[in-house]
Parts: C-alpha cells; structure tokens; sequence
C-alpha cells in the first residue's frame, strides 16, 4: 500500500514540475485579443499576458489529472485502431476524422487522413481554442445521425457518443421484399457498435413476430443517455468517469457499477435485473443454435462459449432468402451491442424474439 501512495504522490508532483518548466520555460501562450502584452511586457492596452489563462487548467489541482487517469484506462486509449484511417473509417476511429465530419456532416471524411491521431481529449473537447474553461465544450452538440436509416436522435451530451457507437451500412442493401438475399461478405451486419440504434430502436429490420417493435421509453428519455450511464461517478480509474466502463473489480471479483441504476432501480445488486440479461442470453442462444443448423454463421470462438463471445460470430456467405438474412443480420445487431437488453429492454426482446420465429 506504502509503494503505491508513494508512487502516485511523485508522479503527480513530476506532472506539476513538468508543467511548471513547460510553462515558464518555453510557453509564452496565444498572443491575447485586443494587442496583449507579450512576455517582455511591451505594450498592450488592456490585456493580460499570454500565459495567465494556463493555470484555468494547469495549476495545482488534480482535476485536469484524474480525467487523464480514468481516460488513459478507458478501451478508447487502451484499445485503439486508429490506424483504420481511410477516408470511410477515420470519421469514427481518428481524432482527426471525427472533427471533419463534426463540422461537414458527412459520413466519411474527404480523405484518408495523413498521421492520424487517436482518441484523445481534443476528439470531444475544444482544447486549446480559446484558453478559457470554455475549452471544454463538447465538439458534437447536435442530435446524433443514424447512418442506416437516416433517424436523427437527441441522446443530449451523449449524442457525441452516438455519432460512433452506432451501424453502418450494409452493402449490397438488403431488400426484405426480395425473395433472396446474397450474403456477399462475412462481415455483413451493422458493424462493432450498434449501442446507439439500439438504444434509438430504430436499426433493426422489422420482421413480422409475436412481440411488437415497442421502446423502454424510460432508458430512452435518461438524460444525456450514454454519459448518465458509462461517466457516472468515477470508481478509481476501473470505471465511470472518463474510463466509460460499467464494471471493476472488487475483491478480485468482477462488480457492475450499479450506481448508475439505483436512483431508478432502488434494489438493483447487478445489472441482471428481473433477470432480464439472462433471459437476453437464453434467448440469444437459441437464435444461435437455429444459425449454427441453418449453417449461416462461422462461431469464431467454437460453439458453446460464453454468450459473452457471441458478438465475434462472422455471417456465412450465401445466398439465403431474406427473411432469414434479415433475421441473422438482426441477431448480429444484438449481439454487437453488448449490453444484454439493457440499453433497450422491450426492443432488444422483440428484435430476438421475432428473429427466432423468422427462422423456424
Ligand atoms: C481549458 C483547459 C486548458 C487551458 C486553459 C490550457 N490547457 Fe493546456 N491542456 C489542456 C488539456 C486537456 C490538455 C491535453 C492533456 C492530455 O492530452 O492528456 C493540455 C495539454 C497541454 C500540453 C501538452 C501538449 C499538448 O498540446 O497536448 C501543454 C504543453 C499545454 N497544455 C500547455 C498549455 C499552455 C501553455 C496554456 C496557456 C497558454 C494552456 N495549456 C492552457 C487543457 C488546458
Ligand atoms: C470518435 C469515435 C468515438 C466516440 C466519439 C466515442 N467512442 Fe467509444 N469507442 C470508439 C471505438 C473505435 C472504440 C473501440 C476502441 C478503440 O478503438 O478506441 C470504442 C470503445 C468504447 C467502449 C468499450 C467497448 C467495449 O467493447 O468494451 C465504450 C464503453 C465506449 N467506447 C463508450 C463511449 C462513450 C460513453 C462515449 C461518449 C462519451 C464514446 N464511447 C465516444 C469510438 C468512439
Ligand atoms: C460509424 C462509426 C464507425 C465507422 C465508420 C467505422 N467503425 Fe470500426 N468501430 C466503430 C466502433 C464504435 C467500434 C468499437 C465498438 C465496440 O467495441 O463496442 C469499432 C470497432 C472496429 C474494429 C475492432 C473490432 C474488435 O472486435 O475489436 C475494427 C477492426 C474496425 N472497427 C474496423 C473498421 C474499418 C476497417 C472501418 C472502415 C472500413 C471502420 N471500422 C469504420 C465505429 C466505426
Ligand atoms: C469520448 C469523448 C471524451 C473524451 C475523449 C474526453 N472527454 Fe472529457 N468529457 C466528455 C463528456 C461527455 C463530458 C461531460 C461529462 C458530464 O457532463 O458528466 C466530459 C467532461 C470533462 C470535464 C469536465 C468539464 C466541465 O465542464 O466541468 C473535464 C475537465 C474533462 N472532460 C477533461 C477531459 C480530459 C483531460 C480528457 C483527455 C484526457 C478528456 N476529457 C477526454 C467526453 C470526453
Ligand atoms: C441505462 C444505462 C445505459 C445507457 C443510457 C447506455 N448504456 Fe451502454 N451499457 C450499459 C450497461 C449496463 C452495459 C454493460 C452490460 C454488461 O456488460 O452486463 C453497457 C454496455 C455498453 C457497451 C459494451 C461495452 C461495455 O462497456 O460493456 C458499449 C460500447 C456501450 N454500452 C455504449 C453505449 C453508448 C454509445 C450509449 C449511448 C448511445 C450507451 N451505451 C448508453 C448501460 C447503459
Ligand atoms: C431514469 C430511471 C432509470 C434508470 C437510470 C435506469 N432504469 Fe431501468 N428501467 C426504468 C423503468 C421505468 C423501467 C420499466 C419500463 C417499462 O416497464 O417499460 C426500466 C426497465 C428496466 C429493465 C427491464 C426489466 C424490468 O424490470 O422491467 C431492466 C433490465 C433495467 N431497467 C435495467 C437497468 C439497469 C441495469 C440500469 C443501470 C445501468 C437502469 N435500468 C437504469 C428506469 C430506469
């Protein structure tokens, strides 16, 4: 215990000494508006100098510090893939990409983006645009855009999120009228993260079954949706806060943060409430197991795994007829979502349910 406090006692102290040499050493700051002082103190009618707004952020403080701590074990710069930089990925997996398309409202950037950069404090925040705490403001402030059905959705400051956790199209489209459907592609489905659609309820393909499309409105309406959830208060750097994540460790056992429930959910001890999670991977299971018969999915990591895995099953390529094209496909969403449910209970039920049935 003695090491670990020592250890992080020096390596604050060593981020005030750096700063503090960067500051007085080599920094002179933004020239201000109106003619300010430069360092030498040369005129500048009502100005201060250059480098008085630094210590806004960079003081003594830990604030700035513990963001970088929670950020710096979050999956975003753990896990990162910045390097699929091409001009119709960078918009989600580069820094860069995602502040072009912040501002032209494209879905892929004009370009492949030269020394990419990844996530990082400056993807969501204005960082060093005007000095000042309004430096903080988020680079996305409209309603998130669904790429695959066009639906625009108010997730408030999660819709930030949502820009990238969210589907991308399929190619060829998928005609649910058709007879058939060539699968021309292993990777068909939505992509890695459909947590925005499914949270929207709008994504999946609709097919007839015996529960109706319906919403959990109340998961819907959570205010600032993802950030309430995945930033609620930070558990060391093991979850919430900047880290996003929704689990840490305690006593060598996995916990669900269910800090983020309870105002709602007063009794919850995990996140399986009612046993609704369950009840997804039973569920999900038997989808599955119908896919694995029908022979139009590659289980990646062998058959009865963890449903915890699922979400690496690849599609089979084929031609199918496309009720069951679209019911893989909407297994694939689910899956890929990750949640078990709870991003949207009643619709992540329905998409299953109604899937099993399309199949049989
Ligand atoms: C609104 C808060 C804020 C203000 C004001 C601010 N900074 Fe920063 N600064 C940051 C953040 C956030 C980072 C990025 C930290 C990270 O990447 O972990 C940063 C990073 C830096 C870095 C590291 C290199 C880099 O660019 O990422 C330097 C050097 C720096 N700031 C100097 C300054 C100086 C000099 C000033 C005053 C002219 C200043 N900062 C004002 C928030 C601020
Ligand atoms: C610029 C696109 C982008 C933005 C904005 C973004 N993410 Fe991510 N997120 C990713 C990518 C890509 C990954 C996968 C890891 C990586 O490559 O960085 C990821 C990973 C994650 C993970 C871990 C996923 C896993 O499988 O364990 C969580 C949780 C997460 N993001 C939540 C959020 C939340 C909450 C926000 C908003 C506050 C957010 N993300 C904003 C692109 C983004
Ligand atoms: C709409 C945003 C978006 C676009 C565009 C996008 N991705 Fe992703 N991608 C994501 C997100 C979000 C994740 C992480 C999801 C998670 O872990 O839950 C991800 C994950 C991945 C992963 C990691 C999968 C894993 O299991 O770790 C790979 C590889 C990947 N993307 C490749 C690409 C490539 C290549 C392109 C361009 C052809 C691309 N992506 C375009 C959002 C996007
Ligand atoms: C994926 C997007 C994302 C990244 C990357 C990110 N932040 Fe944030 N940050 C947010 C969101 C969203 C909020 C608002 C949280 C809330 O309202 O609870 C926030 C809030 C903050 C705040 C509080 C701002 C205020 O107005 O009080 C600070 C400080 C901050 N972030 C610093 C950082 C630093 C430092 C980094 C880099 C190490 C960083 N953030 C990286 C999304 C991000
Ligand atoms: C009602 C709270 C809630 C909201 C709102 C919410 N999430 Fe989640 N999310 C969860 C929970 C709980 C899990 C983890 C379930 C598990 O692992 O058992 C999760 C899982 C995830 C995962 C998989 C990786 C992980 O951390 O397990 C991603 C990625 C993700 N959410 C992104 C988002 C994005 C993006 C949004 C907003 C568009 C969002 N979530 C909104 C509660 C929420
Ligand atoms: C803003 C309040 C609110 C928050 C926060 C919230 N929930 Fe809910 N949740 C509800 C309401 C209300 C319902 C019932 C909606 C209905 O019956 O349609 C619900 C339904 C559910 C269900 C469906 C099963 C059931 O009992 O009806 C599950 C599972 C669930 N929530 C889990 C969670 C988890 C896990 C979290 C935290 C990560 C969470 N909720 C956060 C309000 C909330």
């Amino acid at each position: 215990m003695k090491s670990i406090h020592s250890k992080t006692v020096w390596l604050s102290i060593w981020g005030v000494l750096i700063f503090a040499t960067m500051l007085f050493a080599s920094c002179e700051g933004p020239a201000g508006k109106d003619g300010l002082a430069g360092k030498d103190g040369k005129d500048g009618k009502d100005g201060a100098d250059g480098t008085q707004n630094c210590g806004t952020c960079h003081d003594a403080s830990t604030d700035l510090f513990a963001k970088q701590l929670q950020w710096a074990a979050s999956d975003h710069a753990t896990n990162t893939s910045f390097e699929r930089s091409g001009a119709s990925c960078a918009a989600c997996h580069t820094s860069d990409g995602f502040r072009e398309v912040a501002v032209t409202g494209e879905s892929n950037t004009a370009a492949a983006i030269s020394n990419p950069t990844g996530q990082n404090c400056r993807t969501c925040h204005t960082i060093h645009e005007t000095y000042t705490n309004d430096d903080y403001k988020l680079t996305y402030e409209k309603k998130a855009k669904l790429r695959t059905t066009g639906v625009e959705f108010d997730f408030g400051k999660g819709s930030l999120c949502a820009q990238c956790h969210q589907a991308r199209t399929t190619t060829p489209a998928l005609d649910l009228n058709a007879e058939t459907y060539t699968l021309a592609n292993f990777r068909f489905g939505p992509h890695y993260g459909a947590a925005a659609n499914v949270i929207a309820g709008s994504g999946a393909f609709e097919l007839a079954g015996s529960l109706p499309y319906a919403n959990t409105g109340a998961h819907q309406n959570i205010q600032n949706s993802c950030v309430s959830c995945h930033m609620g208060t930070a558990y060391g750097n093991q979850a919430g806060g900047h880290t996003m994540k929704m689990k840490y460790s305690y006593n060598s056992a996995m916990v669900d943060n269910v800090a983020v429930c309870t105002p709602c959910h007063s009794s919850a001890k995990d996140f399986n409430i009612s046993g609704y999670q369950s009840e997804m991977k039973d569920l999900a299971t038997l989808v599955r197991k119908r896919l694995l018969e029908l022979d139009m999915i590659t289980p990646t990591d062998g058959v009865d795994t963890d449903p915890v895995n699922y979400n690496h099953d690849y599609a089979k390529v084929g031609t199918y007829p496309s009720k069951r094209a679209a019911a893989l496909y909407n297994y694939i969403f689910i899956m890929r979502d990750k949640s078990w449910g709870i991003h949207n209970p009643r619709y992540t039920k329905a998409v299953l349910q109604n899937a099993l049935e399309a199949l049989n």
